[in-house]
């Protein structure tokens, strides 16, 4: 299948073959680039070069052209574009594994979304600090994000995304490749607000579940995606971010998909939450990465070092960290000093 492809034709590594690696994948070899995909799960390989299926995305085969190994250095071989698809906690790990076979200015794209707990990094900060610290060459980090479920993009259902690099004709470059009449892609220099807006977005959606989970209707959430990106903006501008990302593709559309959609995996496990299933067993029961859970104690000592108040993140932090009863937490958030909207 072809999805008119619009740009260059271009070689891509993709570097973790769950679920959003292979959706990519699957979109990158129809739109007629050459993909080679690496798991650090050898079984895992064997899985999906054998049944082109991929447990997560229902009714979309892989084509045969796809290619896959559990080799690094193949993957990375020769590739215009080196594609990190891997849930936040294993970007250092595969960015150290890939370090020996990345060439100077290799164009390097992150799709994880999330921080780092320990050092604040966000993953393409992650990524260039691991290359670093292997004596590899500079690479070209863009990060790719915006409000794109994989169970559609593995449809070929519209969807958009934002190519965020300080670089604009990196950005332009990934957005040629990526761009397809099914996959429309706009470009954005604000890496950084990009890069906070898809890992903070993440502890909102749980937010969102948690209320859902508790019997609470429409206008809680409506007020919580909306009183979320009044918050994620405030990080994002007292740390030097563009404010326009924020209600933007990468911010306020993913936050919206986020935390209504019923493939988001944060919006669920916070339903389970909500609904008094303790967080281990709701991650279980998920039975995937539930990135807005490791993302909570970065962006509370991020809110703490740049002096932001994130009632919303502090909520699901208390609800979820500190055993604190959700009702008794919603309450408190209700019962906040009286403010006005426009400070
Ligand atoms: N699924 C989506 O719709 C979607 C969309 C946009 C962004 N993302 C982001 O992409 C990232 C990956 O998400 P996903 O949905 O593919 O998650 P997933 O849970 O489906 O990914 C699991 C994959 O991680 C890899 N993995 C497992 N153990 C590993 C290890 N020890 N070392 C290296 N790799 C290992 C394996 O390939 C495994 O299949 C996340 O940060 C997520 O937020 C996901």
């Amino acid at each position: 299948m072809d999805n008119n492809h619009m740009g260059e034709r271009a070689k891509i590594g993709i570097l973790g073959a769950g679920t959003w690696g292979v959706a990519l994948a699957r979109m990158l070899t129809n739109s007629g680039h050459e993909v080679t995909v690496w798991s650090a799960l050898p079984e895992e390989i064997e899985q999906l070069a054998a049944t082109r299926r991929q447990k997560n995305l229902p009714g979309a085969v892989i084509p045969e052209a796809t290619r896959f190994t559990a080799d690094i250095a193949r993957a990375c071989d020769g590739a215009d574009i080196l594609l990190f698809a891997v849930p936040s906690v294993f970007v250092r790990a595969t960015a150290r594994a890939a370090a020996p076979y990345i060439p100077e200015g290799q164009i390097i794209v992150d799709v994880a979304k999330g921080m780092e707990p320990d050092t604040l990094m966000t993953m393409t900060q992650v990524i260039a600090d691991e290359l670093e610290k292997q004596g590899a060459p500079r690479a070209r980090l863009v990060a790719l994000s915006g409000p794109t479920h994989a169970e559609e993009v593995a449809l070929d259902l519209p969807t958009t995304i934002v190519s965020a690099c300080p670089d604009m004709d990196v950005a332009r470059r990934v957005q040629d490749v990526f761009m397809n009449t099914c996959m429309r892609v706009y470009t954005n220099e604000d890496i950084l607000g990009v890069e906070l807006c898809g890992a903070v977005k993440n502890i909102i959606a749980l937010a969102a579940g948690i209320s859902t989970g508790l019997g609470y209707g429409d206008n809680a959430k409506a007020a919580l995606i909306t009183r979320g990106i009044v918050e994620i903006t405030r990080l994002g501008v007292a740390m030097g971010c563009r404010e326009q990302t924020f209600s933007g593709l990468a911010g306020l559309g993913d936050l919206i998909v986020t935390a209504t959609s019923r493939h988001s995996r944060n919006n669920r496990c916070g339903m389970l939450i909500g609904q008094g299933v303790p967080t281990d067993q709701a991650v279980a029961q998920i039975g995937m990465v539930v990135e807005g859970l490791h993302a909570l104690a970065a962006t509370k000592q991020l809110a703490a070092r740049y002096g932001v108040e994130m009632p919303i993140t502090q909520a699901v932090d208390a609800i979820v960290n500190g055993g604190s009863d959700p009702r008794e937490v919603v309450l408190g958030l209700m019962s906040r000093e009286k403010t006005s909207e426009t400070v």
